[in-house]
């Protein structure tokens, strides 16, 4: 209808990869903070969402990025579990993708976990790119910190750069192998039909400016259509977690993908019985820049619009499930938004 407000989303970019690649430590160095180190053995265990403001993209992504040629309004990243006993947590943010990141530890290569995240992404046509991650590992790197990668292969010996090459072509063959033709980035031209690899570290940074770089470009060549939505709309999201939140009683994190939830709507949400629907208590917003899954101070809105990671308390959430849907209700009928929920 000609009322509707169309501005552009927030993609989601989900990270994947197998355990222990440096999904999170990516996350932190993008963050600036230490998530990884409060995280039992550095195993992630459920799955997380961090909103990284245009502004924040740009400084990191220093001369690769131009703010102004971007209209878009950041990037959420949705942090994942390796680990191969949370196959069901990594399909549930792969779904929620719009674009990704796979995480490939360069000495690794590819492992199962890999290759299930390889699937997921061929399943649901998610446009990706790959880090190929701890170079600083390599034999002889010299770390050069937070610089585009080509300042920091050129600072390199000849001998640390063949090791790298090396382990940078048998990744690009195994991406070939999985039907994914894959060049170093800064060859593809057309990322809608090549895969392109970033090399990086997320412990010492290199690399780390044009992986943002990259999925800047993506969205703003291959989402920017789809991002135009009407964000005024009923709000849609997924439940990750059920948890108690001090002073609000039962509340669910989610990932609202869609439109927008305001602290006077009615919502339903899917539970391990009949749907829950159920008034806002309290929409809680975690900063920028926070992860919501370890942060502990969280803002108190009047609404919250896509795509965003936040908490709604509300009464009789006990039995939410993590996975099932949240929709607004908003001036629909009650029994039409019950029975999507349903379906869904
Ligand atoms: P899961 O969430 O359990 O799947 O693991 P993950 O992919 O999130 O890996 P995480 O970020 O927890 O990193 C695993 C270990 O590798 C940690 O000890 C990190 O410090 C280390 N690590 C991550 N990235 C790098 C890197 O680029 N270089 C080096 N040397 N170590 C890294
Ligand atoms: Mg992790």
């Amino acid at each position: 209808d000609g009322d509707a407000v169309a501005t552009l989303r927030t993609p989601i970019v989900a990270v994947l990869g197998h355990v222990d690649h440096g999904k999170t430590t990516l996350l932190d160095r993008i963050r600036g903070s230490t998530v990884t180190d409060g995280e039992a053995g550095a195993i992630t265990q459920h799955i997380g969402a961090t909103a990284v403001p245009l502004e924040t993209v740009s400084e990191l992504a220093g001369s690769l990025v131009d703010p102004t040629d971007f209209d878009l309004p950041g990037l959420l990243f949705i942090d994942t579990p390796g680990h191969h006993s949370f196959s069901t947590l990594r399909s549930r943010g792969g779904a929620l993708a719009d674009i990704a990141v796979l995480v490939v530890d360069v000495n690794d290569g590819f492992q199962p976990q890999t290759i299930e995240a390889i699937d997921i992404l061929q399943r649901t046509e998610t446009p990706f790119v790959v880090a190929a991650n701890k170079i600083d590992t390599v034999p002889g790197w010299n770390p050069q910190g937070d610089v585009p990668i080509q300042e920091s292969y050129d600072a390199q010996s000849d001998r640390a750069r063949e090791t790298l090459d090396e382990r940078l072509y048998e990744l690009i063959g195994e991406l070939a192998d999985h039907d994914f033709s894959a060049d170093m980035y800064w060859r593809v031209q057309n990322f809608a039909n090549n895969v392109g690899v970033v090399p990086t570290s997320a412990e010492t940074g290199e690399g780390v400016p044009d992986v943002l770089t990259v999925l800047m470009g993506l969205s703003q060549r291959y989402l920017k259509d789809a991002m135009a939505i009407d964000v005024e709309g009923p709000g849609a999201g997924t439940v990750l977690e059920v948890k108690d939140q001090k002073g609000f009683g039962t509340a669910i994190d989610v990932v609202l993908y869609d439109g927008t939830v305001r602290a006077d709507d009615t919502v339903v949400v899917g539970s391990t019985g009949e749907p829950i629907v159920t008034d806002v208590r309290a929409l809680l917003q975690p900063r920028p820049l926070a992860e919501i899954r370890t942060e502990k101070r969280f803002e108190q809105v009047d609404a919250v619009s896509a795509a965003a990671g936040l908490k709604i308390a509300a009464p009789d959430l006990d039995d939410a499930m993590a996975g099932a849907p949240v929709r607004v209700v908003r001036d629909r009928s009650r029994e039409e938004v019950v029975q999507e929920v349903q379906e869904e």
